[in-house]
């Protein structure tokens, strides 16, 4: 399931530790695949504004006129003005309150929004373990987002050439049909690029000097990635991340 609303079930087993993590990173770099593969292992809930946005996109009912504004921009793959998106992840505290803790993924994204999110998480007496930054060259990010599908339905993803679906076109979880992001298109990948290096990149330096930044290689397949990332947090915090508790459902 990939990280929306954010729902948590007190009956499931609290982990030991509770992390509380940003996953940074180019678009198209693998954020969201790691974030599934890391919320499983460390029980914590896995937000993303991104699918926050898509979610908004497809709901029935009429949407605001800020919610039209922010799709907007998304479609020609711009950042959604700063104050939209703080007010979405402000009316979501309550997931980063969670005991399971959480994975923030695709925010923040500007200076403006990880001013922001300090303040939020002084406010509810909590602290970030780390910033996960995933780093792969550039036209191996392109190469990532332009083979990549999404499920209509359940918004699993898949890539054509490095985790197809068993049947073309489908989805191997809930049979929905797949389906090429409007913003993985060519022009509006350059413009997410583009934007990343200006807007985004700069919170290297941000989180590097809080002390914060875990740099991760991005290259290898998912499972790799991910053992990487967990080796990582571990020498950063010993024990914690291979000894975490039984996964935890976050729809
Ligand atoms: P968002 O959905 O967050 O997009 P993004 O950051 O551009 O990231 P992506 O979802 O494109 O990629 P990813 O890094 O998660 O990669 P994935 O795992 O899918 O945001 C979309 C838009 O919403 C923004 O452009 C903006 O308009 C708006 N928005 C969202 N948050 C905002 C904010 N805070 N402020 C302002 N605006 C905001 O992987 C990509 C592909 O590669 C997949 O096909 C996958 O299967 C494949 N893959 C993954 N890992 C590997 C691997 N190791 N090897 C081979 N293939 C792999």
């Amino acid at each position: 399931m990939r990280g929306g609303a954010c729902e948590w079930n007190p009956a499931d087993a609290t982990p030991a530790r509770p992390w509380r993590l940003v996953l940074l990173g180019a678009p198209g770099v693998g954020k969201g695949t790691q974030a599934e593969l890391l919320a499983d292992h460390l029980g914590a809930v896995h937000l993303s504004t991104g699918d926050l946005f898509r979610a908004a996109k497809q709901a029935d009912s009429a949407r605001s006129a800020a919610m039209e504004e922010a799709l907007q921009y998304m479609r020609r793959g711009e950042l959604v003005p700063d104050d939209i998106v703080i007010r979405l992840v402000e009316e979501r505290r309550a997931c980063l309150r969670l005991p399971c803790g959480f994975l923030l993924d695709g925010y923040p994204r500007t200076v403006a929004q990880a001013e922001a999110l300090d303040r939020l998480l002084e406010r509810e007496g909590l602290v970030l373990d780390g910033v996960l930054d995933y780093e792969l060259p550039l036209d191996e990010v392109v190469r990532r987002l332009s083979g990549r599908r999404t499920c209509a339905r359940c918004q699993a993803v898949f890539h054509v050439d490095t985790r197809p679906p068993r049947r073309e076109g489908v989805c191997d979880h809930c049979g929905g049909p797949l389906f090429q992001r409007e913003d993985d298109r060519p022009e509006a990948v350059r413009v997410r690029m583009e934007v990343y290096q200006r807007s985004t990149a700069p919170l290297i330096d941000y989180y590097r000097q809080r002390k914060l930044l875990i740099p991760v290689p991005a290259h290898g397949t998912p499972q790799e990635v991910f053992a990487r990332s967990l080796e990582l947090l571990n020498g950063r915090h010993p024990g914690a991340a291979v000894t975490a508790a039984t996964p935890i459902s976050a729809a």
